[in-house]
C-alpha cells in the first residue's frame, strides 16, 4: 500500500472512533490510595480523573483489578467476574465507569486470557480430577521418561512444565507456574471467555489491552527445541515463532466479542511476523491496534537481563524510524516509551546528561508526534525515573528475582547482579506515583507496597503543577497541540517522514497531509547531543508550535540546543 496520505484519502469514511485519542495506562496498585492500606485503589483512581482530564487523556487503561492472589501482581486472575477487594467493590468499579463518561473518558482493562490463576476454580477443578473436564480448559500431558514432556523454559524461568500432584502428568504455564495456561483448543472453555469478555463489555468499557495474547497458540506436539542455555532449556518464545495458526483464533475471538461492541482493543504482541502485520492490525484486523515495542527490544540480552546492552542512540532514532515507516503503510501502531514491564523511558532511552526536564520534554514530543495512538504510563508526565535499588529486598516482582538468580548464575557478583537487574526491572516501573513532596510522595498515608522512589522530593505532580515550565504542563501542551482542531488531522492521520537522517545526535521527523489547501506539514526536531546544532530548513519556518528551550528559528535554518526540541509548521519550500 503506498503512503499514509493516500491511505486516508481512501479511507475517510472508515474512521473508527479511537483514532485520535490519547490513552494513559494506570498501574492501580501505585496509583494512589485512599484508605491507608498501602495499595492504590479504584477510589484513588476516580479521585484523580480530573487530573487526568486536564492532562488530554481520553482513554484510560487499567492493568488488571481482578481478583487474583497477586503472584504476578494481578496478571494472574482466580475470578474473571470480581474486583480484587485490595482495589475496592464493583460498585466503585461502576461508579469510575459512570465518572469517565461524565468526563467522555473510557475505560479500557486488561484482558489477561492466555493464562489464569492456579486458584481459579478451574485449574482447581482440574487438579481434583486430572483425567475430568476441568483438565481440558488447561494442558495436562504425561511426561517422557520421568521427565516433563518437553524442554521449554517459561518466561519467568524453571520448565514451563509442572508436575500435577498425585498423578503423572504435568501442567503447561508459559509464565510462572502459579499462571496455568488455557487450553484455546477447546470449544467450551472458549465460550467461557467469549461470554465474561461480552460481559464486561455491556457494563460499557471501551474495549481491553490484550496480555501476552501470541501465547494462545500452541503445537500441541511440543516439539523439543534445541536448549539456548546451561539449564538445557530452550526459551518458550522460540516455540511461539514457529507455531502457525494463530491468526484463526484470534479471528474467532473478534467475531465472538469486540467487534459487536466496536470495542477498542490494543494487543501486546511481541516477535511477530511481519507479513502477518495487515492481518493484526490491518483494517480489517484483529485487533485496533498493538504496542510498538520494537525499541524495547534494543536492550534484550541474549541469556537475559545481565548481558543486556544499553541503548545506543543511533540505533534507536533507526529502530524507531524504521517501524514508523512500516507500520503507517497497515495500521495505527501504539507508542510508549515506558509500561508496567519496562524501566523508566528517560532512564532507558535518553543518554545520562539528558535525564533532566529539557530531555524528558524532548522524549515526549517525539513518542507522541510519531504517528500512532499515544499511551503514556502513569508518571511519564512528571519524568519519573528509575529507582536506586539498594538491596534485593526492595524488589517485589518475580520476574526481576528470576533475573536476578539468572545474573548470579552466570557468575555475576551480587552487587554486579543488582545493578544489571535493576537497570531493567519491571520495579521501576512500579514504584508510587509522585503526586507531592509529602511523606510517601501522597501516595499513602500508610506503609506503601512497594519503595516510592526517594526523588519524589524533587519529582512531583504538586510541584509541577506551580511550576509553568514543568514536564507536567509541557506534556499538557504536546496533548492540546496534538488534538487541536487544526493539527489533529496531520498528528493522527498524517504521512511520517524522517528528516534529517544522517545528522548525528538529531531525531527529527515531519507529518504532513497532501492536499491543495488543507495540505499541511509540521517538522519536529530534537538535539540528542550535547552541543549546540544548526539545521539549514527544508522548508521555511511558518510558526514555532512548540519548543522546550528557548530555541530559535529563522527564515531558513532552525537552531537547537543540547535537548532542545521545536516542532513548527512549515511553508513553503526553501530555495
Ligand atoms: C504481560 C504483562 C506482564 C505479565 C505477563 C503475564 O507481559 O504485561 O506484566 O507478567 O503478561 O501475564
Ligand atoms: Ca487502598
Amino acid at each position: 500500500m503506498a503512503g499514509t496520505a493516500e491511505w486516508k484519502e481512501r479511507n475517510i469514511e472508515h474512521r473508527k472512533w479511537w483514532h485520535d485519542k490519547v490513552a494513559y495506562q494506570i498501574y492501580p496498585k501505585s496509583f494512589c490510595d485512599t484508605n491507608g492500606d498501602g495499595i492504590g485503589d479504584l477510589r484513588g483512581i476516580i479521585s484523580k480523573l480530573d487530573y487526568l482530564k486536564e492532562l488530554g487523556i481520553d482513554i484510560i487503561w487499567i492493568s488488571p483489578i481482578y481478583q487474583s492472589p497477586f503472584v504476578d501482581q494481578g496478571y494472574d486472575i482466580s475470578d474473571y467476574y470480581q474486583i480484587a477487594p485490595e482495589f475496592g467493590t464493583m460498585e466503585e468499579f461502576d461508579e469510575l465507569l459512570a465518572e469517565a463518561e461524565k468526563r467522555e473518558m473510557h475505560i479500557v482493562m486488561d484482558l489477561v486470557i492466555n493464562h489464569c490463576s492456579d486458584q481459579h476454580e478451574w485449574f482447581q477443578k482440574a487438579l481434583a480430577d486430572p483425567e475430568g473436564e476441568y483438565a481440558d480448559y488447561f494442558y495436562f500431558r504425561k511426561g517422557e521418561n520421568g521427565n516433563p514432556p518437553s524442554n521449554y523454559r517459561s518466561y519467568f524461568g524453571g520448565s514451563c512444565w509442572e508436575p500435577v500432584p498425585g498423578s503423572d502428568q504435568y501442567y503447561f504455564h508459559a509464565f510462572a507456574k502459579e499462571q496455568p495456561d488455557l487450553n484455546w483448543e477447546n470449544p467450551k472453555m472458549k465460550q467461557e471467555l467469549y461470554d465474561m469478555i461480552n460481559w464486561w463489555l455491556e457494563k460499557g468499557l471501551a474495549g481491553f489491552r490484550i496480555d501476552a495474547i501470541i501465547n494462545i497458540k500452541k503445537d500441541l506436539e511440543f516439539p523439543n527445541l534445541e536448549p539456548d542455555g546451561p539449564d538445557g532449556l530452550a526459551g518458550f518464545h522460540r516455540a511461539v515463532e514457529q507455531t502457525t495458526g494463530v491468526g484463526e483464533l484470534l479471528e474467532e475471538l473478534k467475531r465472538n466479542t469486540f467487534a459487536k461492541y466496536d470495542a477498542f482493543t490494543v494487543a501486546e504482541v511481541f516477535n511477530m511476523r511481519e507479513e502477518e502485520l495487515t492481518e493484526f492490525i490491518g483494517e480489517e484486523g484483529h485487533f485496533s491496534t498493538m504496542f510498538d515495542f520494537s525499541a524495547h527490544c534494543l536492550s534484550e540480552g541474549e541469556h537475559g537481563w545481565y548481558d543486556a546492552p544499553d541503548i545506543d542512540f543511533q540505533d534507536w532514532k533507526e529502530t524507531v524510524t524504521k517501524s514508523q515507516l512500516k507500520l503507517q503503510k497497515v495500521g495505527f501502531a501504539a507508542n510508549i516509551i515506558e509500561n508496567h514491564d519496562e524501566p523508566r523511558g528517560v532512564s532507558r532511552f535518553l543518554p545520562e546528561y539528558a535525564r533532566n526536564p529539557a530531555g524528558t520534554k524532548m522524549l515526549g514530543t517525539i513518542s507522541l508526534l510519531l504517528r500512532g495512538i499515544p499511551f503514556l504510563y502513569q508518571g511519564q508526565e512528571i519524568g519519573m525515573q528509575n529507582c536506586n535499588w539498594g538491596n534485593r529486598e526492595e524488589w517485589d516482582d518475580i520476574s526481576t528475582k528470576d533475573q536476578y538468580q539468572t545474573a548470579l548464575q552466570a557468575g555475576l557478583s551480587e552487587q554486579e547482579a543488582l545493578k544489571v537487574c535493576g537497570r531493567l526491572s519491571r520495579d521501576n516501573a512500579r514504584t508510587p506515583m509522585q503526586w507531592s513532596g509529602e511523606k510517601n510522595a501522597g501516595f499513602t498515608a500508610g506503609k506503601p507496597w512497594l519503595k516510592v522512589n526517594p526523588n519524589y522530593t524533587r519529582i512531583n505532580v504538586e510541584d509541577q503543577q506551580k511550576d509553568a515550565d514543568s514536564a507536567l504542563h509541557y506534556y499538557q501542551k504536546l496533548i492540546r497541540l496534538r488534538k487541536s482542531e487544526v493539527w489533529k488531522e496531520v498528528f493522527t492521520y498524517g504521512t511520517f517522514l524522517p528528516a534529517y537522517e544522517d545528522q548525528e545526535y538529531i531525531m527529527a521527523f515531519y507529518r504532513y497531509l497532501e492536499g491543495g489547501e488543507n495540505g499541511r506539514r509540521v517538522l519536529v526536531a530534537g538535539n540528542f547531543g550535547t552541543e549546540t546544532r544548526e539545521l539549514p530548513l527544508e522548508y521555511s519556518c511558518k510558526k514555532v508550535l512548540l519548543s522546550n528551550l528557548s530555541g530559535n528559528c529563522a527564515e531558513e535554518k532552525l537552531t537547537l540546543d543540547p535537548c532542545g526540541i521545536m516542532v513548527l509548521e512549515c511553508g513553503g519550500k526553501a530555495e
